[in-house]
């Protein structure tokens, strides 16, 4: 089969997705990767589904019209409501579409020792009922609490992973995972990686925190491997839009993400 050197399209609210990026990176050191933050229209988590599937839908075809050859949502929120009618309408263009959401579940039913697992997210997410449907159809023994942690995205986006604010939040946030005695917490939300350490701290050294970043990285390796469509060692590019201020977008990724994150384009949505 013909290579496919087109990029993998990535999308999230913000700065959360890059942690799925620096995955992609990772593990796919030849692919080109074209990222969106729609940052000029977060957060997600507090919109309605409607609303936050209409973002999705037209970063889709900003993404296609950019020429991807496949679409990662790195972005639990838009997931929850925009998975299936993004496979829908990218269907007849060949073009895969992948969430987070499901490589969370799969993960944390790998890791768990005793089956009780906790998903934290953003209001959007746990109330879609997402996880729960993905858990009854993957992972059906697992016993699942899920928890809402508004506030958490909010902290990340301007810069503050690990200041005693967080913690604070953190603290009160967590309680009834702590109260469920999980052994596995899913970060079901992509910003929240950024915030391990601290999410780490309140819930002890026992739980284990699962990111999707990694499962969602082998599950897009494993699409590209079967469709013949991976891309041969080369240099790679990496391409950044933001919605919102690139010069905060630049200097925040960069922290995050790596060093990949140098320039930034504007996008202004019209
Ligand atoms: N990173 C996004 C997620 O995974 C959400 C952040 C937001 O509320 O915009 O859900």
């Amino acid at each position: 089969m013909t290579p496919d050197d087109r990029p993998i399209g990535v999308f999230d609210s913000g700065l959360g997705g890059l942690t799925v990026v620096r995955a992609l990176l990772d593990l796919l050191p030849d692919e080109d990767v074209c990222y969106f933050g729609d940052t000029g229209r977060f957060p997600y988590g507090p919109k309605p589904g409607a609303e936050v599937l209409g973002y999705a839908l037209e970063i889709a075809d900003l993404l296609v019209a950019r020429g991807v050859k496949m679409l990662v949502v790195a972005c639990n929120s838009a997931a929850a409501v925009s998975l299936g009618p993004l496979r829908e309408r990218l269907a007849d263009r060949g073009i895969e579409v992948l969430g987070v959401i499901e490589p969370g579940v799969r993960a944390a039913a790998r890791v768990t020792r005793r089956g009780r697992v906790g998903v934290i997210g953003t209001v959007g997410t746990i109330a879609s009922g997402a996880y729960q449907r993905a858990t009854a159809d993957l992972a059906p023994d697992l016993e699942l609490t899920c928890c809402a942690c508004p506030g958490f995205v909010e902290f990340v986006e301007q810069g503050d992973v690990d200041s005693e604010h967080v913690h604070i939040l953190a603290e009160r946030l967590l309680a009834p995972v702590r109260a469920a005695e999980v052994d596995t917490l899913v970060l079901g939300c992509t910003h929240y990686p950024l915030l391990a350490r601290t999410i780490a701290n309140v819930m002890g050294p026992e739980v284990v925190l699962v990111s999707s970043a990694d499962e969602t990285a082998f599950a897009v390796r494993a699409l590209l491997t079967a469709d013949g469509a991976a891309t041969p060692g080369r240099n790679r590019r990496v391409r950044f839009t933001s919605s919102g201020d690139p010069e905060v977008f630049r200097t925040l990724g960069a922290r995050f993400l790596g060093p990949e994150v140098r320039d930034v384009e504007a996008w202004t949505w019209t």
